[in-house]
Parts: C-alpha cells; sequence; structure tokens
C-alpha cells in the first residue's frame, strides 16, 4: 500500500478530520498532527495531548470487507504497533483489543472508526495515540498512563519510530488483505491477561470472568458464570 503523509501542526482531532473529508483521500493517507485540541478515547474519553512528545496519528483504510474483519483491524494495528515498541522497551503487553501496556501502564491506545452508507464500508479510520517523549501525566493519569521515555529513560525520535510503525503496519495490512490472520497469534501470546480471573464489563455490567482465548476471527473467549462465551470488542471492557 501507498502511505501519503499529510501533516497538521494543530488540529481538533485526526480522527474527526478524516471523518470529514475521507471522501477526498485514497486508502494510506495518515494525517498526523502535533497537537491536537480535541483528541479522542474510546467511550466519548479525552486523550490529552503533550505537543511534540508524542505521536497522534489516524491511517485510513478502505478495504473491501465485512464488518466481522474490522475488530481484527485493530488487534492487525495493536500488533504493528507491539512489534515495534517491544524493540525499545521490556515488560510490553497488548492488552485486547486495542490498548498497549508497558509495565501495566497504558503506552498506546487505538481507536477505530467505520464509516458505513447504508450497508457498505465506505472506511475504516485507525486513531493511534503513542505516549513516547512525556515526562510527566497529570496526576489523575499518572497511574495509568506510561511512556517510553518514563520507561526506558530514553528520548525517541517521532518520525524514525512513526516510519517503523508504517512498515510494520503495511507488513500485517498485507497479510490481512490477503485473509491471512496469522497476526492474532501475537496478539494471543502477549495479552497477558489469558487464563486470568478478572473483571469486566460486559454489556454494562459489571463482572468477574476468566479469559481464555482469543479466537481466531479476534473476538475474546471468556467463561462467564460457568458459560463459555465469546464476545467482540464492543461488548466487554476488561479493567486491568
Ligand atoms: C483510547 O485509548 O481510548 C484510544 C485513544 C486514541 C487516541 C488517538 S490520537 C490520534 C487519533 N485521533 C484522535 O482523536 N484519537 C486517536
Amino acid at each position: 500500500m501507498n502511505f501519503n503523509i499529510k501533516r497538521f501542526k494543530t488540529i481538533d482531532s485526526t480522527n474527526t478530520y478524516l471523518k470529514n473529508h475521507h471522501q477526498n483521500y485514497p486508502e494510506g493517507t495518515i494525517i498526523i498532527a502535533d497537537y491536537q485540541t480535541h483528541g479522542r478515547g474510546r467511550e466519548n474519553r479525552r486523550w490529552l495531548d503533550q505537543k511534540d512528545e508524542n505521536l497522534s496519528f489516524s491511517i485510513l483504510l478502505k478495504p473491501n470487507i465485512s464488518y466481522h474483519n474490522i475488530t481484527k483491524l485493530t488487534l492487525l494495528s495493536c500488533v504493528s504497533i507491539f512489534q515495534v515498541l517491544k524493540k525499545y522497551t521490556n515488560y510490553i503487553n497488548i492488552k485486547w483489543p486495542n490498548d498497549i501496556l508497558v509495565n501495566h501502564k497504558k503506552v498506546c491506545g487505538i481507536l477505530t472508526e467505520s464509516i458505513f452508507e447504508g450497508n457498505n464500508l465506505q472506511c475504516v479510520i485507525v486513531g493511534i495515540g503513542i505516549n513516547i517523549n512525556t515526562k510527566k501525566f497529570p496526576n489523575e493519569i499518572s497511574d495509568i498512563a506510561t511512556s517510553l521515555y518514563l520507561e526506558t529513560n530514553q528520548m525517541y525520535d517521532l518520525d524514525q519510530i512513526l516510519s517503523e510503525i508504517i512498515e510494520s503496519f503495511n507488513h500485517f495490512y498485507q497479510m490481512f488483505l490477503e485473509e491471512d490472520y496469522s497476526f492474532i497469534n501475537i496478539c494471543r501470546k502477549n495479552f497477558h491477561l489469558i487464563g486470568k480471573k478478572t473483571v469486566a464489563t460486559i454489556q454494562q455490567e459489571e463482572k468477574e470472568i476468566i479469559i481464555l482465548d482469543i479466537c481466531d476471527n479476534g473476538n475474546l473467549l471468556v467463561e462467564d458464570n460457568g458459560y463459555i462465551k465469546e464476545v467482540f470488542s464492543g461488548e466487554i471492557k476488561v479493567k486491568k
């Protein structure tokens, strides 16, 4: 795939920009911002941007796929980033389906948004926020957020990491287009909660579940009150 990077100094949100302008850009367009004034996280949370310290970008995809496969794109993005960041830091895990943790704190979050016209998938926007050189987080999130700098005591070149991620993403996206979903194995191997009892919110209800596996289709296999269930990302929020 050809990638084509468009950079903004300041923007409200790279995901919002692509939501509004996807018709004007081809697949492979990457919108990156030095600073987002309204960076968005999942569940309407805010994503805090520290100017020039982190990577905040969105990738526009226009695959011809059924909506069942959209979750796989989030996992694919997670795996692509994981493969790059693990070169720089130890104690790194994937938290299904869209976070990467270092030392159990979040270093990367992914917000995947899809746009449909009727039943037709127009595009998928993969929004990626990675904390790279942040030295200090606000108190409210300092227990749950970290950066590569804080974990390794080194500063990193943002463009270098971006280009490594694009290369990695391209590799796994080619596999995906050829219906090779073996990248899910990387997710499985590096998801620290497999086999563990944990608290999760499933359809608005908080429960204790056991995480059994990530299925080949990318869904999570859990044991909930003695029953084995397959849940997709929209249905579950794993606490730790
Ligand atoms: C989350 O962890 O809840 C997802 C965070 C996603 C943040 C990225 S930063 C680039 C892109 N633009 C946004 O507004 N959000 C995503």
